[in-house]
This record gives C-alpha cells, sequence and structure tokens, in this order.
C-alpha cells in the first residue's frame, strides 16, 4: 500500500508539469531526480516497473484522437533501455522525456499511446503497446487501451446553429475535406455528411431523393450558392462566408445533373422491362425519410 502513495506523487508531478507545460528543460535529468521511485537493492539489474497499466477512453468520437499517458519507472539498480514499443495496429506509442530511452534507477518516463479515430468504425476498440526493453522481469511489458469509437455525431449533442459551421474547428469536418476536389468528390466531402446515401438519420434528404433532383440547375446553384434560411442547409458561396466559388458549385451543379440523368435512365429501362409502376423518376426515387 506504501508503494501506491509512492507511486501516486510522481503521477500528481507529471500531470502537474503536463498540464502547465513546465518540463524542465534546464535539468533535464531533474524530472527524474524530482520523482525517485524505490529501487530494490536486492536485484540487481533494470527492472521496468507500470503503474498502471490499462486504461479504459470510454467513449471515443469518430474524427478524433484518445491520448492516454503511462508512467514506466526503472525500480532496478541499472540503466532500463527500452529498445522499442510496438503498438498493435490503430495506434501509435512515444517515449517522452527519456534521452534515448534510457531511464535511469529510480527514474520514471511517460509513454504516450495515441488512438486515432478517424475513419473507424463505431464499436468496441482493444489495443495494445508492447514494450521491450532490458528489464530483468517482464522484458516484453505491455500496456492496454480500451474504449468504445462513437459517431461523430456526438459533436452535435445539440441541434447546433449554422453559424461558424464552416470555421475552426468546424472547418475539420464541414469544409477540410472538399478542399481541391470538383464534382462527385466534392459532393462527397461537403454534402454527403448531411445528405448521405445511407438512411443514416442524416438532416437532409440524400441525393438519389426527388427533394434533390426535382430542381432546375439554376436553382440548385441558387440553394448551394444561398442555401435554405431557417433550415439546416448552409449557404456555401465565398460572398455568403461559404468555403465554395462559383467554379466548385458549378461543378456540384454538373455531377448533379448527371447523377439525374442517370436516376431517370435506369428508372425508364426499370419500367420498359414490365414493372407494373409506371412511375416517373420523381416517385420511383423518393427517399424515405
Ligand atoms: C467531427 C465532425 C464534425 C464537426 C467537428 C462538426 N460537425 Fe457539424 N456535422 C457533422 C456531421 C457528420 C453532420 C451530419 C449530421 C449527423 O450525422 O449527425 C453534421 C451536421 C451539421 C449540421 C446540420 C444539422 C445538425 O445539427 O445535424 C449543422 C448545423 C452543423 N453540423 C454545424 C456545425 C458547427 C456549427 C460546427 C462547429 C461548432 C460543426 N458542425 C462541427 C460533423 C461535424
Ligand atoms: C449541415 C448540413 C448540410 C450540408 C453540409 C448540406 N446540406 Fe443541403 N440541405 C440540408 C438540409 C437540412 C436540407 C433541407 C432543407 C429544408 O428544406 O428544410 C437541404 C436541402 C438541400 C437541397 C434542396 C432539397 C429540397 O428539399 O428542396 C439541395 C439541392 C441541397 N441541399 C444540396 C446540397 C449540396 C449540393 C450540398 C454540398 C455543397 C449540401 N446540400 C450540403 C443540409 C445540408
Amino acid at each position: 500500500m506504501k508503494s501506491r502513495i509512492l507511486y501516486a506523487l510522481p503521477a500528481l508531478l507529471f500531470a502537474a508539469f503536463v498540464a502547465y507545460g513546465l518540463l524542465p528543460s534546464p535539468q533535464a535529468g531533474g524530472l527524474h531526480a524530482a520523482s525517485p521511485v524505490p529501487v530494490d537493492t536486492t536485484k540487481k539489474g533494470a527492472q521496468i516497473k507500470i503503474a498502471e497499466d490499462s486504461y479504459d477512453f470510454h467513449d471515443i468520437e469518430q474524427g478524433t484522437k484518445a491520448e492516454h499517458i503511462f508512467l514506466i519507472s526503472n525500480v532496478g539498480t541499472d540503466t532500463l533501455v527500452i529498445t522499442s514499443t510496438r503498438p498493435s495496429c490503430g495506434c501509435t506509442a512515444a517515449v517522452l522525456d527519456a534521452k534515448e530511452n534510457k531511464i535511469p534507477p529510480g527514474a520514471t518516463s511517460r509513454l504516450k499511446v495515441t488512438f486515432d479515430a478517424n475513419n473507424k468504425p463505431e464499436g468496441p476498440i482493444q489495443k495494445s503497446v508492447t514494450i521491450t526493453s532490458n528489464s530483468k522481469e517482464n522484458a516484453d511489458a505491455m500496456v492496454r487501451i480500451q474504449g468504445r469509437v462513437v459517431k461523430s455525431k456526438l459533436a452535435h449533442k445539440t441541434m447546433m446553429h449554422l453559424d461558424g459551421i464552416f470555421q475552426g474547428d468546424c472547418a475539420k469536418c464541414h469544409v477540410d475535406k472538399g478542399k481541391g476536389e470538383l464534382g462527385a468528390r466534392l459532393f462527397e466531402a461537403d454534402c454527403a455528411i448531411c445528405h448521405g446515401s445511407k438512411a443514416d438519420d442524416k438532416p437532409g434528404p440524400e441525393l438519389a431523393s426527388e427533394a434533390m433532383l426535382k430542381h432546375t440547375p439554376k436553382q440548385w446553384e441558387h440553394i448551394i450558392a444561398d442555401g435554405i434560411p431557417n433550415s439546416a442547409m448552409p449557404a456555401f458561396h465565398i460572398r455568403n462566408k461559404g468555403p465554395l466559388s462559383d467554379e466548385e458549385i458549378a461543378s456540384l451543379v454538373e455531377y448533379m445533373g448527371a447523377f439525374k440523368k442517370e436516376a431517370e435512365r435506369n428508372n425508364m429501362l426499370k419500367s420498359t422491362t414490365g414493372s407494373t409502376s409506371t412511375g416517373s423518376a420523381a416517385n420511383k426515387t423518393t427517399a424515405k425519410r
């Protein structure tokens, strides 16, 4: 039990250092000296000790990075040399504040493990990092992280206002992916986020729906450029502080026109193959909302 307290102390100090960005640089060894861990002199050699070797992030939002710092101490009598840190796929690991990954007897270093939940499917994750060292015991030590990747719409716990949707942090989901793209790829990046093709609880109608395709190219241009007032459809034109130029908007209109033609052609094909439905393109592609 005594050791628990002794380990908690460096952890607190590290937390404070991290929080204030005050990692001592004038005396790089100072960090080690400031928070010694008891060395077991009965054991010759280096000895790795990990204060808490597993961490649960609980919910990790898609598109974010989850980070945790593990504390790795050397409770042996010789310098602990970490020769490798091997994460299982999907995360990265880095030893901090240890020169050449060497931890002197009685010292502690931090191991930062990062899990990038960008483009990861929803569901539970369980990852580990193997820490190989010259430790007498536990030469292949392990730390584990776990959690659950959840939909990015947790970014929108409350119904969001359109204000600022193209600025700051909002831009990383709502603008950045579409930079440099045109046509179909631009639609995929900037529009499908709200007009997804999946029946995925999206705020806008899907592209293949009558609501989207009934308009003329001029109307599309106007809707995209100026948005739809009092709805979640933003105004995309630069003149409205949006991210898109005339050319980019024209490429979307062209793509939607081609998509509409394709949809109509498919419907015509269907109706000539003896389908009882005489439905027009419109009512055949009406989206379930
Ligand atoms: C992590 C990615 C992400 C970030 C960051 C983000 N959004 Fe979104 N936003 C989405 C997704 C995905 C949708 C589509 C709706 C859904 O799937 O929940 C969406 C939809 C919307 C909508 C449509 C209506 C709604 O609430 O569903 C508005 C308005 C909106 N975002 C505004 C913003 C604003 C303002 C910000 C910045 C404060 C922002 N978003 C930041 C991903 C993001
Ligand atoms: C933040 C979410 C969001 C984004 C991003 C978004 N839309 Fe929309 N859009 C909507 C919503 C919601 C509606 C339905 C508005 C209404 O009429 O209530 C809509 C309506 C539309 C309509 C008219 C459909 C109708 O019902 O008449 C078109 C066309 C359209 N969007 C095209 C686009 C295009 C093209 C893009 C990409 C440049 C885009 N939208 C991006 C949310 C969004």
